[in-house]
């Protein structure tokens, strides 16, 4: 049997079709636009992943046995607020997880209601991209759309509603509302009170790999499925990820390095940083985890290599590096602002340390290094909480430059693991799809049966002690630069 995963992503939506071994047999990339309509926010619209997703699950299935499909799950780029009216037409476009338009209401939520009660009724705190804020933002920005609010749900349980009709959602996706009691799985009825919803706009809940229903019959015709292919609920594209890379159970660490930059350690029990700095969710097997999350890191080398360099020769750009752990030039990475550790819209991407004889390769060089240290803050403080780590699996765009995890590897001063699958959301999502048509008994049965490691990086010695100093640097730059950034606008 066949199982597809629909890795719905910010530039673009992945989808695979594998087998119970996970191999892939058709896999496909359809881009859609982002939109920036004002500096600091991010928009896209979901009738955009909708075409995307329908015309891409026609190609994904061209030229095979259609009928041999049994399920489908997704990952989702997580925390955007769609909002549907009465007739179930979208309301506005999607405000997505990189927008940084709700500083007030965060400010609101984080020190009027306060941190206290939003930890205590959700296991994290306000940050701009999360979606209560946005919900806030609507009401006050926008009332009339406000009141047309008949349901709510996030990106990728959008594309599930369009294929099953059924309106849900999987506590790992939730946990990025802030609208979700994290630890007992529950929504949060005073989160609701608070953000001025009623309970009922928002969605079923669901484990990730549960069934939630199957495709709907106009929609399995046109694709040649049999009418009974199953629809299993999805994961928040991190922890879809971590499936994907095997990460599950305890003390389990991935990195992705997509558009955003995350740090995802995988936990049995239930935790919560105590300063709220690394969010506290729900994970795809069943279980937990904690994780920093940066806003902008594959996408700074691609803004740095696309629009400034002006080249899509990124291998050919790196090749030139040779002076690891020395360059005296260094990159704040927050183009879009910062999640982890500095929950900060304002902040902003800054090159420092350049003199007369500072070249291209060591703006290049900086601003990998400058993801690798912001990717060490949130490793630092997971270590400050007693999780030691000294391994990691890696995946995304930027985990296939050598250099880039190179680079990481002695930064963080871990192991670093690739696997043989380079398509991690997608990967997991079709693997939550095979346990919930029941081809395993559990994810934990899944990703040991299905994810091998292709190559691990091991730290030198000599280059973590010269990133060591390095990081000590980096570290001064963020305060230093802080008391201007809200003046930068
Ligand atoms: C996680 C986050 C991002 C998006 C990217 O909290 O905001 O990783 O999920 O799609």
């Amino acid at each position: 049997m066949y199982y597809i995963g629909v890795d719905l992503g910010t530039s673009a939506v992945k989808l695979i079709m594998a087998d119970r071994d996970g191999h892939i047999i058709s896999s496909l990339t359809k881009e859609y636009p982002l939109c920036f309509p004002h500096p600091g926010w991010s928009e896209q619209n979901p009738e955009d992943w909708k075409t995307a997703v329908f015309d891409g699950l026609t190609e994904l299935v061209d030229g095979f046995d259609a009928s041999k499909v049994a399920g489908i799950s997704f990952g989702g780029q997580m925390h955007g607020l769609v909002v549907l009216d009465e007739k179930d037409e979208v309301i506005r476009p999607a405000i997505l997880w990189n927008d940084g338009r709700t500083q007030k209401e965060t400010d609101y939520l984080n020190n009027v209601i306060g941190k206290d009660v939003l930890s205590a009724e959700t296991a994290n705190i306000a940050f701009a991209g999360f979606t209560a804020p946005k919900i806030l933002w609507m009401k006050e920005n926008e009332p009339e759309n406000f009141a047309k609010i008949k349901k709510i749900m996030l990106p990728k349980d959008y594309i599930a509603y369009c294929l099953t009709g059924v309106f849900s959602t999987d506590y790992s996706d939730a946990s990025g509302m802030l609208l979700l009691d994290v630890k007992n799985k529950k929504w949060s009825a005073k989160m609701c009170e608070i953000c001025g919803i009623e309970p009922t706009v928002l969605p079923g809940l669901y484990e990730s790999y549960e069934v939630t229903g199957t495709v709907k019959a106009e929609i399995a015709e046109k694709l040649r499925f049999t009418d009974s292919v199953k629809v299993c609920a999805g994961a928040g594209d991190n922890a879809a990820a971590a499936i994907g890379t095997g990460v599950v159970g305890n003390g389990g660490c991935n990195i992705s390095l997509g558009t955003s930059g995350t740090v995802f350690i995988s936990s049995e029990e239930f935790k919560v940083d105590e300063n709220n700095a690394l969010h506290s969710f729900d994970h795809a097997d069943g279980n937990y985890h904690l994780m920093g999350c940066m806003l902008s890191a594959a996408s700074c080398n691609k803004w740095w290599m696309d629009e400034i360099v002006k080249t899509k020769d990124y291998a050919g750009e790196q090749a030139k590096i040779k002076n690891l752990g020395e360059n005296h030039v260094f990159f704040l990475p927050y183009l879009m602002g910062e999640r982890s550790p500095h929950n900060n819209p304002d902040a902003r991407a800054t090159f420092i340390g350049l003199t007369m004889d500072s070249t291209r390769e060591d703006m290049t060089q900086a601003v990998l290094e400058g993801v690798a240290f912001g990717l060490r803050d949130s490793v630092e403080i997971a270590r400050g909480l007693g999780i030691p780590l000294t391994k990691t699996r890696i995946c995304g765009g930027g985990a296939k430059s050598p250099l880039w995890r190179k680079i990481i590897t002695n930064v963080l001063n871990m192991e670093v693991e690739r696997i043989t699958s380079e398509e991690g959301p997608g990967l997991g999502a079709a693997i939550l799809a095979m346990v919930g048509c029941k081809e395993y008994g559990s994810v934990k049965e899944a990703v040991e049966s299905i994810v091998k490691v292709l190559d691990t990086e091991r730290p030198d010695p000599e280059l973590v002690s010269k990133y060591e100093e390095q990081y000590r640097k980096f570290k001064l730059i963020y305060p230093a630069c802080e008391p201007i950034f809200g003046k930068m606008k």
